[in-house]
């Protein structure tokens, strides 16, 4: 697995983005709201992504190889890797000294694989950097999964905050986190 920050070039992540926004929210951005976001400079979408090998054809032309895995053959020969595969991805904003998490999202066949778990982990990383010291978020009150998964992040309940959400209408639970980075604690 490995996270990348999308450009606004890559119109082939931007799509499948896009692609998962639909398959799993009710209210999904579109590929144009997830363009707009990489125009602003204080945004940041990150994927995460595995890179599947294809079958490798170093055993066919040289027997001697013939006992290598295809994925044994394209740690040691990147232009084998094959085609990455989006696991899932994170869009954030961040001004000063704090965040905000617009959307974290895991395909639904990689979930429990500790995906989401490492776009945070890099995202602590990119607080230190920054000197991000609070990350926000809301989310659907009935999003119980989401709710567990921030909660065991180090996330806590701020309050409520009712009608929130439109298609379909609902309260938002807000929360917070606090990061202690080198600049927390300059009087
Ligand atoms: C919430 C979500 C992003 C979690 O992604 P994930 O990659 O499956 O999460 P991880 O594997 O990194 O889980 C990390 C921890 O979160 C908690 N967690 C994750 N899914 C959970 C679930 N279904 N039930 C209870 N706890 C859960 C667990 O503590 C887990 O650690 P563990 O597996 O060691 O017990 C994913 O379920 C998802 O995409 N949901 C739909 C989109 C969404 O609702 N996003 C949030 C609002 S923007």
């Amino acid at each position: 697995m490995e996270i990348i920050e999308i450009k606004k070039d890559q119109q082939q992540y931007i799509s499948e983005i896009a692609a998962l926004e639909s398959d799993i929210f009710p209210d999904p951005w579109s590929e144009k709201s997830i363009r707009d976001t990489l125009e602003n400079p204080q945004a940041r979408i990150w994927a995460i992504i595995s890179r599947q090998a294809p079958p490798c054809s170093c055993a066919s032309t040289a027997p001697e190889h013939a006992s290598e895995t295809a994925a044994s053959c394209a740690s040691t020969a990147p232009e084998h890797a094959g085609k990455p595969q989006l696991l899932g991805y994170v869009i954030f904003y961040y001004v000063l000294d704090e965040g905000e998490i617009a959307r974290i999202a895991t395909s639904p066949q990689h979930r429990r694989q500790g995906v989401a778990v490492r776009l945070l982990e890099k995202m602590r990383a990119f607080s230190y950097e920054q000197n991000i010291t609070r990350w926000l978020l809301d989310v659907r009150i009935s999003n119980e999964t989401a709710i567990h998964f921030y909660k065991a992040a180090g996330f806590a309940k701020d309050g409520v905050r009712k009608n929130f959400y439109a298609n379909p209408p609902e309260d938002a639970i807000l929360m917070s986190c606090e990061v202690e980075t080198s600049g927390s604690d300059r009087a």
